[in-house]
Protein backbone atom coordinates (compact mmCIF):
# COMPACT_ATOMS: atom_id res chain seq x y z
CA UNK A 1 0.00 0.00 0.00
CA UNK A 2 1.32 3.55 -1.10
CA UNK A 3 0.57 6.25 1.06
CA UNK A 4 0.69 10.03 0.53
CA UNK A 5 1.25 13.03 3.15
CA UNK A 6 1.16 16.69 2.93
CA UNK A 7 1.00 19.48 5.86
CA UNK A 8 -2.64 19.96 6.16
CA UNK A 9 -3.42 23.77 7.39
CA UNK A 10 -4.43 22.60 11.02
CA UNK A 11 -3.28 19.23 12.77
CA UNK A 12 -6.03 18.99 15.34
CA UNK A 13 -8.22 16.99 17.53
CA UNK A 14 -7.77 13.96 20.22
CA UNK A 15 -6.87 9.99 19.36
CA UNK A 16 -6.51 7.19 21.30
CA UNK A 17 -3.96 5.12 20.34
CA UNK A 18 -4.06 0.92 20.60
CA UNK A 19 -3.46 -0.41 23.76
CA UNK A 20 0.02 -1.07 24.65
CA UNK A 21 2.03 -3.58 22.97
CA UNK A 22 4.19 -4.39 25.18
CA UNK A 23 1.99 -4.87 28.08
CA UNK A 24 -0.84 -6.48 25.69
CA UNK A 25 2.06 -9.33 25.31
CA UNK A 26 2.63 -9.43 28.90
CA UNK A 27 -1.42 -9.50 29.90
CA UNK A 28 -1.74 -12.48 27.41
CA UNK A 29 1.20 -14.59 28.30
CA UNK A 30 1.11 -14.33 32.09
CA UNK A 31 -2.35 -14.88 31.73
CA UNK A 32 -2.10 -17.91 30.28
CA UNK A 33 0.06 -19.53 32.51
CA UNK A 34 -2.32 -18.28 35.36
CA UNK A 35 -4.42 -21.16 37.14
CA UNK A 36 -8.14 -19.82 36.13
CA UNK A 37 -10.30 -17.21 34.32
CA UNK A 38 -8.94 -13.10 33.75
CA UNK A 39 -10.29 -10.43 31.43
CA UNK A 40 -8.19 -8.10 29.45
CA UNK A 41 -9.58 -4.71 28.06
CA UNK A 42 -7.48 -2.24 25.79
CA UNK A 43 -5.72 -4.47 24.12
CA UNK A 44 -4.01 -3.40 21.26
CA UNK A 45 -4.70 -5.18 17.76
CA UNK A 46 -1.22 -4.91 15.85
CA UNK A 47 -0.05 -7.95 13.98
CA UNK A 48 2.42 -8.52 16.99
CA UNK A 49 -0.13 -8.92 19.38
CA UNK A 50 -2.22 -11.46 17.10
CA UNK A 51 0.76 -13.50 16.59
CA UNK A 52 1.18 -13.80 20.35
CA UNK A 53 -2.73 -15.19 20.94
CA UNK A 54 -2.29 -17.67 17.83
CA UNK A 55 1.27 -19.26 19.84
CA UNK A 56 -0.56 -18.95 23.03
CA UNK A 57 -3.32 -20.93 21.72
CA UNK A 58 -1.25 -23.33 20.06
CA UNK A 59 -0.07 -24.39 23.33
CA UNK A 60 -3.43 -24.81 24.99
CA UNK A 61 -4.59 -21.23 25.85
CA UNK A 62 -8.26 -20.23 25.74
CA UNK A 63 -8.15 -16.82 24.66
CA UNK A 64 -11.75 -15.22 23.45
CA UNK A 65 -13.36 -12.11 22.32
CA UNK A 66 -14.93 -10.15 24.96
CA UNK A 67 -15.76 -7.08 23.37
CA UNK A 68 -14.67 -4.41 22.14
CA UNK A 69 -10.32 -4.78 22.48
CA UNK A 70 -11.70 -7.13 25.41
CA UNK A 71 -10.77 -10.76 25.43
CA UNK A 72 -11.19 -13.40 27.82
CA UNK A 73 -8.93 -15.70 28.69
CA UNK A 74 -8.43 -18.87 30.51
CA UNK A 75 -4.95 -19.72 31.50
CA UNK A 76 -3.44 -23.34 31.63
CA UNK A 77 -1.61 -22.78 35.19
CA UNK A 78 1.84 -23.70 34.70
CA UNK A 79 1.42 -26.97 33.10
CA UNK A 80 0.89 -25.91 29.32
CA UNK A 81 0.06 -28.33 25.96
CA UNK A 82 2.98 -29.59 23.44
CA UNK A 83 1.93 -27.30 20.08
CA UNK A 84 1.26 -29.78 17.59
CA UNK A 85 3.38 -27.32 14.88
CA UNK A 86 5.73 -24.75 14.53
CA UNK A 87 4.48 -21.82 16.14
CA UNK A 88 4.92 -18.41 14.26
CA UNK A 89 5.94 -14.91 15.87
CA UNK A 90 5.81 -12.93 12.42
CA UNK A 91 7.49 -9.96 12.65
CA UNK A 92 7.35 -9.67 16.69
CA UNK A 93 10.53 -9.64 18.08
CA UNK A 94 8.73 -9.38 21.71
CA UNK A 95 6.83 -12.71 20.87
CA UNK A 96 9.48 -14.83 19.91
CA UNK A 97 11.80 -14.08 22.60
CA UNK A 98 9.35 -13.91 25.29
CA UNK A 99 7.55 -17.11 23.97
CA UNK A 100 11.13 -18.43 24.13
CA UNK A 101 11.47 -18.13 27.53
CA UNK A 102 8.09 -19.20 28.37
CA UNK A 103 8.78 -22.03 26.55
CA UNK A 104 12.04 -23.11 28.16
CA UNK A 105 9.81 -23.96 31.09
CA UNK A 106 7.99 -26.44 29.54
CA UNK A 107 8.64 -29.90 29.24
CA UNK A 108 8.24 -30.64 25.71
CA UNK A 109 9.70 -29.25 22.26
CA UNK A 110 8.37 -25.94 21.00
CA UNK A 111 9.71 -24.79 17.63
CA UNK A 112 9.94 -20.88 17.45
CA UNK A 113 10.13 -18.98 13.88
CA UNK A 114 8.97 -15.93 12.51
CA UNK A 115 9.07 -13.83 9.09
CA UNK A 116 12.34 -12.77 7.24
CA UNK A 117 13.23 -9.96 8.80
CA UNK A 118 12.80 -11.63 12.32
CA UNK A 119 14.84 -14.78 11.43
CA UNK A 120 17.46 -12.34 10.60
CA UNK A 121 17.94 -10.75 14.39
CA UNK A 122 19.47 -11.93 17.06
CA UNK A 123 18.65 -14.58 19.08
CA UNK A 124 21.67 -15.69 21.31
CA UNK A 125 21.08 -13.04 23.47
CA UNK A 126 18.39 -15.43 25.14
CA UNK A 127 19.45 -18.80 23.54
CA UNK A 128 22.25 -18.27 26.24
CA UNK A 129 21.25 -18.01 29.32
CA UNK A 130 18.31 -19.78 28.88
CA UNK A 131 20.74 -22.48 28.13
CA UNK A 132 22.56 -22.04 31.08
CA UNK A 133 19.06 -22.57 33.09
CA UNK A 134 18.78 -26.05 31.65
CA UNK A 135 16.82 -25.67 28.38
CA UNK A 136 18.00 -27.64 25.55
CA UNK A 137 18.26 -25.41 22.32
CA UNK A 138 19.04 -25.43 18.63
CA UNK A 139 18.75 -22.83 15.79
CA UNK A 140 20.28 -21.61 12.85
CA UNK A 141 23.45 -20.22 12.64
CA UNK A 142 25.25 -21.66 15.47
CA UNK A 143 22.42 -21.35 17.01
CA UNK A 144 22.17 -17.79 17.23
CA UNK A 145 18.98 -17.24 14.64
CA UNK A 146 15.56 -18.40 14.47
CA UNK A 147 13.98 -21.04 13.69
CA UNK A 148 14.64 -21.90 17.34
CA UNK A 149 14.07 -25.92 18.68
CA UNK A 150 13.55 -25.78 22.36
CA UNK A 151 13.19 -28.66 24.60
CA UNK A 152 12.23 -27.30 27.85
CA UNK A 153 11.37 -28.18 31.48
CA UNK A 154 13.82 -29.01 34.49
CA UNK A 155 15.48 -25.67 34.63
CA UNK A 156 17.62 -24.60 37.62
CA UNK A 157 17.92 -20.57 38.18
CA UNK A 158 21.14 -18.82 37.32
CA UNK A 159 22.43 -15.44 38.18
CA UNK A 160 23.61 -13.44 35.18
CA UNK A 161 24.81 -10.34 34.16
CA UNK A 162 22.74 -8.98 30.96
CA UNK A 163 25.62 -7.41 28.26
CA UNK A 164 22.38 -5.76 26.90
CA UNK A 165 19.54 -3.29 28.44
CA UNK A 166 17.00 -5.41 26.80
CA UNK A 167 13.30 -5.77 28.60
CA UNK A 168 12.52 -8.92 26.06
CA UNK A 169 15.99 -10.65 27.19
CA UNK A 170 15.02 -9.38 30.79
CA UNK A 171 11.65 -10.94 30.45
CA UNK A 172 12.49 -14.32 28.64
CA UNK A 173 14.28 -15.14 31.47
CA UNK A 174 11.54 -13.92 34.24
CA UNK A 175 9.22 -16.22 32.48
CA UNK A 176 11.68 -19.11 32.07
CA UNK A 177 12.75 -18.30 36.32
CA UNK A 178 9.03 -18.96 37.13
CA UNK A 179 9.21 -22.67 36.50
CA UNK A 180 12.86 -23.05 37.92
CA UNK A 181 14.23 -24.97 41.15
CA UNK A 182 16.07 -21.81 42.56
CA UNK A 183 15.89 -18.13 42.81
CA UNK A 184 17.14 -16.28 39.59
CA UNK A 185 19.15 -12.81 39.60
CA UNK A 186 19.32 -10.07 36.91
CA UNK A 187 22.10 -7.35 36.66
CA UNK A 188 20.90 -5.05 34.62
CA UNK A 189 23.39 -2.63 32.64
CA UNK A 190 20.49 -0.32 32.59
CA UNK A 191 16.67 0.38 33.73
CA UNK A 192 14.57 -1.20 30.68
CA UNK A 193 10.79 -1.19 30.44
CA UNK A 194 9.85 -3.28 33.61
CA UNK A 195 6.10 -4.07 32.96
CA UNK A 196 6.77 -7.80 33.50
CA UNK A 197 8.31 -7.04 36.90
CA UNK A 198 5.30 -5.28 37.73
CA UNK A 199 2.56 -7.72 36.26
CA UNK A 200 4.19 -10.38 38.12
CA UNK A 201 4.31 -8.96 41.36
CA UNK A 202 -0.09 -8.06 40.73
CA UNK A 203 0.12 -12.06 40.13
CA UNK A 204 1.35 -12.97 43.11
CA UNK A 205 5.34 -13.29 42.84
CA UNK A 206 8.12 -12.03 44.34
CA UNK A 207 10.53 -9.84 42.16
CA UNK A 208 12.70 -7.95 44.47
CA UNK A 209 14.49 -5.24 43.13
CA UNK A 210 18.03 -3.79 44.66
CA UNK A 211 19.53 -0.84 42.17
CA UNK A 212 19.50 -2.85 38.67
CA UNK A 213 19.83 -6.35 40.04
CA UNK A 214 16.04 -8.34 40.07
CA UNK A 215 15.70 -11.13 41.67
CA UNK A 216 12.63 -13.90 41.15
CA UNK A 217 11.51 -16.14 43.44
CA UNK A 218 10.03 -19.48 41.12
CA UNK A 219 5.83 -18.83 41.63
CA UNK A 220 3.20 -20.29 40.37
CA UNK A 221 0.98 -17.10 39.15
CA UNK A 222 -2.80 -16.17 40.24
CA UNK A 223 -5.07 -14.62 37.02
CA UNK A 224 -5.55 -10.71 36.78
CA UNK A 225 -7.72 -8.64 35.27
CA UNK A 226 -5.36 -6.03 33.25
CA UNK A 227 -6.76 -2.44 31.62
CA UNK A 228 -4.35 -1.27 29.15
CA UNK A 229 -3.14 2.00 28.58
CA UNK A 230 -2.23 3.26 24.80
CA UNK A 231 1.17 3.05 23.77
CA UNK A 232 3.30 5.97 24.35
CA UNK A 233 5.61 4.47 21.64
CA UNK A 234 2.38 4.68 19.38
CA UNK A 235 1.62 8.37 20.81
CA UNK A 236 4.89 9.17 20.01
CA UNK A 237 4.15 10.01 16.41
CA UNK A 238 1.52 12.44 17.17
CA UNK A 239 3.60 14.33 20.03
CA UNK A 240 6.49 15.08 17.36
CA UNK A 241 3.68 15.90 14.71
CA UNK A 242 1.96 18.20 16.96
CA UNK A 243 5.21 19.88 18.01
CA UNK A 244 6.83 20.46 14.29
CA UNK A 245 3.67 21.42 12.41
CA UNK A 246 2.87 25.19 12.75
CA UNK A 247 -0.54 25.52 13.84
CA UNK A 248 -1.19 22.45 16.02
CA UNK A 249 -3.28 21.18 18.90
CA UNK A 250 -3.68 17.41 19.41
CA UNK A 251 -4.61 15.70 22.28
CA UNK A 252 -3.65 12.24 22.70
CA UNK A 253 -5.96 10.12 25.31
CA UNK A 254 -5.26 7.69 27.95
CA UNK A 255 -1.08 7.05 27.42
CA UNK A 256 0.65 4.78 29.37
CA UNK A 257 3.67 7.24 31.26
CA UNK A 258 5.60 4.49 33.31
CA UNK A 259 8.79 6.14 33.58
CA UNK A 260 10.57 3.29 32.19
CA UNK A 261 9.27 4.27 29.38
CA UNK A 262 8.45 8.59 29.07
CA UNK A 263 12.30 9.12 27.64
CA UNK A 264 10.38 11.16 24.60
CA UNK A 265 8.64 13.06 27.03
CA UNK A 266 11.83 13.97 28.49
CA UNK A 267 13.57 14.59 25.11
CA UNK A 268 10.99 17.02 23.81
CA UNK A 269 10.64 18.73 27.02
CA UNK A 270 14.00 19.38 26.60
CA UNK A 271 14.20 20.44 23.41
CA UNK A 272 11.69 22.97 24.27
CA UNK A 273 8.09 21.57 23.81
CA UNK A 274 4.61 22.52 24.79
CA UNK A 275 3.54 19.02 26.25
CA UNK A 276 0.79 19.03 28.96
CA UNK A 277 0.09 15.97 31.04
CA UNK A 278 -3.41 16.29 32.04
CA UNK A 279 -5.79 14.22 34.18
CA UNK A 280 -3.07 11.97 35.34
CA UNK A 281 -4.37 9.16 37.06
CA UNK A 282 -3.64 5.22 37.62
CA UNK A 283 -5.07 2.28 35.54
CA UNK A 284 -4.49 -0.92 36.25
CA UNK A 285 -1.17 -0.29 38.10
CA UNK A 286 0.48 1.94 35.27
CA UNK A 287 0.28 5.36 35.43
CA UNK A 288 -1.45 7.02 32.39
CA UNK A 289 -2.20 10.54 31.22
CA UNK A 290 -4.00 12.74 28.58
CA UNK A 291 -1.12 14.56 26.67
CA UNK A 292 -1.71 17.98 24.77
CA UNK A 293 0.84 19.02 22.77
CA UNK A 294 0.59 22.29 20.71
CA UNK A 295 2.93 23.71 17.65
CA UNK A 296 6.06 24.96 19.13
CA UNK A 297 10.03 25.65 18.32
CA UNK A 298 12.08 23.28 19.02
CA UNK A 299 16.13 23.61 19.96
CA UNK A 300 18.59 20.65 20.15
CA UNK A 301 19.48 18.24 22.44
CA UNK A 302 21.70 15.36 23.24
CA UNK A 303 20.50 12.19 23.85
CA UNK A 304 22.57 9.43 24.81
CA UNK A 305 23.69 6.44 27.56
CA UNK A 306 20.64 5.34 30.23
CA UNK A 307 18.00 7.51 28.35
CA UNK A 308 17.87 5.02 25.37
CA UNK A 309 15.91 2.54 26.83
CA UNK A 310 13.48 4.49 28.10
CA UNK A 311 12.85 5.80 24.24
CA UNK A 312 14.49 3.18 22.05
CA UNK A 313 11.57 3.15 19.65
CA UNK A 314 10.88 7.02 19.78
CA UNK A 315 14.55 7.15 18.30
CA UNK A 316 13.43 7.39 14.74
CA UNK A 317 10.42 9.69 14.71
CA UNK A 318 12.86 11.86 17.04
CA UNK A 319 15.08 12.18 14.58
CA UNK A 320 12.47 13.21 12.85
CA UNK A 321 11.96 16.39 15.60
CA UNK A 322 15.29 17.30 15.61
CA UNK A 323 15.25 18.30 11.33
CA UNK A 324 12.64 21.09 12.82
CA UNK A 325 14.73 22.04 16.01
CA UNK A 326 17.48 24.75 15.75
CA UNK A 327 20.95 23.32 16.57
CA UNK A 328 22.50 20.26 15.75
CA UNK A 329 20.93 17.03 17.89
CA UNK A 330 23.28 14.11 18.49
CA UNK A 331 21.90 10.66 19.52
CA UNK A 332 24.55 8.52 20.86
CA UNK A 333 24.63 4.98 22.89
CA UNK A 334 21.69 3.55 20.25
CA UNK A 335 23.29 0.28 18.91
CA UNK A 336 20.36 -1.80 19.70
CA UNK A 337 18.31 0.19 16.93
CA UNK A 338 20.41 -1.44 14.47
CA UNK A 339 19.00 -4.56 15.13
CA UNK A 340 15.61 -3.76 15.26
CA UNK A 341 12.41 -4.91 12.70
CA UNK A 342 15.37 -3.13 10.10
CA UNK A 343 18.37 -1.32 11.04
CA UNK A 344 16.89 2.19 12.47
CA UNK A 345 19.81 4.20 12.05
CA UNK A 346 20.94 3.51 8.85
CA UNK A 347 17.27 3.69 7.34
CA UNK A 348 16.73 6.64 9.44
CA UNK A 349 19.26 8.37 8.11
CA UNK A 350 18.58 7.25 4.64
CA UNK A 351 15.34 8.24 4.51
CA UNK A 352 15.51 11.58 6.64
CA UNK A 353 18.64 12.73 3.49
CA UNK A 354 16.18 11.70 1.09
CA UNK A 355 13.72 14.00 2.36
CA UNK A 356 16.30 16.97 2.66
CA UNK A 357 17.79 16.85 6.16
CA UNK A 358 21.39 16.60 7.03
CA UNK A 359 21.71 13.78 8.83
CA UNK A 360 25.22 11.85 9.72
CA UNK A 361 25.01 8.60 10.57
CA UNK A 362 27.57 6.79 13.19
CA UNK A 363 27.94 3.87 14.54
CA UNK A 364 25.68 4.34 17.44
CA UNK A 365 24.06 6.83 16.45
CA UNK A 366 22.47 9.96 14.19
CA UNK A 367 24.21 13.59 14.20
CA UNK A 368 21.17 15.77 12.82
CA UNK A 369 21.06 19.35 11.90
CA UNK A 370 18.38 21.00 12.27
CA UNK A 371 17.29 22.93 9.30
CA UNK A 372 13.35 23.68 9.81
CA UNK A 373 12.28 21.74 6.69
CA UNK A 374 12.02 18.62 5.05
CA UNK A 375 10.99 17.96 1.43
CA UNK A 376 8.96 15.97 -1.40
CA UNK A 377 10.11 12.91 -1.41
CA UNK A 378 9.48 8.95 -2.35
CA UNK A 379 10.69 6.71 0.32
CA UNK A 380 10.13 3.10 1.35
CA UNK A 381 9.28 1.90 5.40
CA UNK A 382 11.60 -0.48 4.46
CA UNK A 383 8.73 -3.18 6.05
CA UNK A 384 8.92 -1.34 9.42
CA UNK A 385 6.26 0.00 11.20
CA UNK A 386 7.82 2.61 12.69
CA UNK A 387 9.42 4.16 9.94
CA UNK A 388 6.17 3.60 7.99
CA UNK A 389 4.94 6.00 10.90
CA UNK A 390 7.70 8.29 11.25
CA UNK A 391 7.67 8.91 7.43
CA UNK A 392 4.19 10.60 7.72
CA UNK A 393 5.14 12.59 10.60
CA UNK A 394 7.84 13.99 8.47
CA UNK A 395 4.72 14.80 5.77
CA UNK A 396 2.58 16.13 7.71
CA UNK A 397 5.18 18.52 9.14
CA UNK A 398 7.49 19.22 6.07
CA UNK A 399 6.75 21.10 2.45
CA UNK A 400 6.45 18.59 0.24
CA UNK A 401 4.33 15.25 0.11
CA UNK A 402 6.13 12.47 0.87
CA UNK A 403 4.87 9.34 -0.62
CA UNK A 404 5.30 6.58 1.21
CA UNK A 405 5.39 2.59 -0.10
CA UNK A 406 4.89 0.08 2.23
CA UNK A 407 2.71 1.88 4.48
CA UNK A 408 0.23 -0.78 5.14
CA UNK A 409 3.24 -2.11 8.21
CA UNK A 410 2.23 0.57 10.19
CA UNK A 411 -0.58 -1.78 11.17
CA UNK A 412 2.31 -4.46 13.00
CA UNK A 413 1.50 -1.78 16.13
CA UNK A 414 -0.92 0.73 14.80
CA UNK A 415 -3.92 -0.91 12.78
CA UNK A 416 -5.68 2.56 13.04
CA UNK A 417 -2.47 5.03 12.22
CA UNK A 418 -3.56 6.11 9.13
CA UNK A 419 -7.76 7.07 10.29
CA UNK A 420 -6.37 8.65 12.86
CA UNK A 421 -4.13 10.41 10.51
CA UNK A 422 -6.97 11.71 8.82
CA UNK A 423 -9.05 12.48 11.78
CA UNK A 424 -6.25 15.08 12.89
CA UNK A 425 -6.01 16.53 9.41
CA UNK A 426 -9.77 16.98 8.94
CA UNK A 427 -9.36 14.20 5.79
CA UNK A 428 -12.12 12.55 7.56
CA UNK A 429 -15.43 13.67 9.66
CA UNK A 430 -14.97 12.12 12.55
C1 LIG B 1 10.12 -4.49 24.02
C2 LIG B 1 11.45 -4.24 24.29
C3 LIG B 1 12.32 -3.49 23.37
C4 LIG B 1 11.52 -2.72 22.34
C5 LIG B 1 10.42 -3.55 21.73
C6 LIG B 1 9.45 -4.00 22.81
C7 LIG B 1 9.34 -5.29 25.00
O1 LIG B 1 13.17 -4.41 22.70
O2 LIG B 1 12.38 -2.25 21.31
O3 LIG B 1 9.70 -2.81 20.76
O4 LIG B 1 8.09 -5.29 24.94
O5 LIG B 1 9.96 -5.91 25.88
P1 LIG B 1 14.57 -4.94 23.35
O6 LIG B 1 14.27 -5.68 24.59
O7 LIG B 1 15.17 -5.83 22.29
O8 LIG B 1 15.40 -3.74 23.58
Amino acid sequence: MERVVRRPAKLAGMVTPPGDKSISHRSLMLNSIAAGEAYVSGLGRGEDVVSTIRCLESLGATIEEAGLNSVRIQGLGSTMQEPEDILNAGNSGTSMRLLGGLVAGQDFLSVLTGDASLRSRPMGRVVQPLRAMGARISGRHGDTLAPLAISGGGLNGIEYTMPVASAQVKSALLLAGLSASGPTVLHQPALSRDHTERMMRAMGATVEEDGLTLTLDPASLRPIDVVIPSDISSAAFWLVAACCHPDADVTVAGVGINPSRTGILEALEAMGADVVLESQREEGGEPVADLRVRSCQLTRTEIGGDMIPRLLDEVPVLAVAACFAEGTTVIRDAQELRIKESDRLAATASLLTALGARVEEQADGLVIHGSGRLHRARVSSHGDHRLAMTMAVAGLAGDGDVTIEGAESASVSYPTFWEHLDSLTGASSN
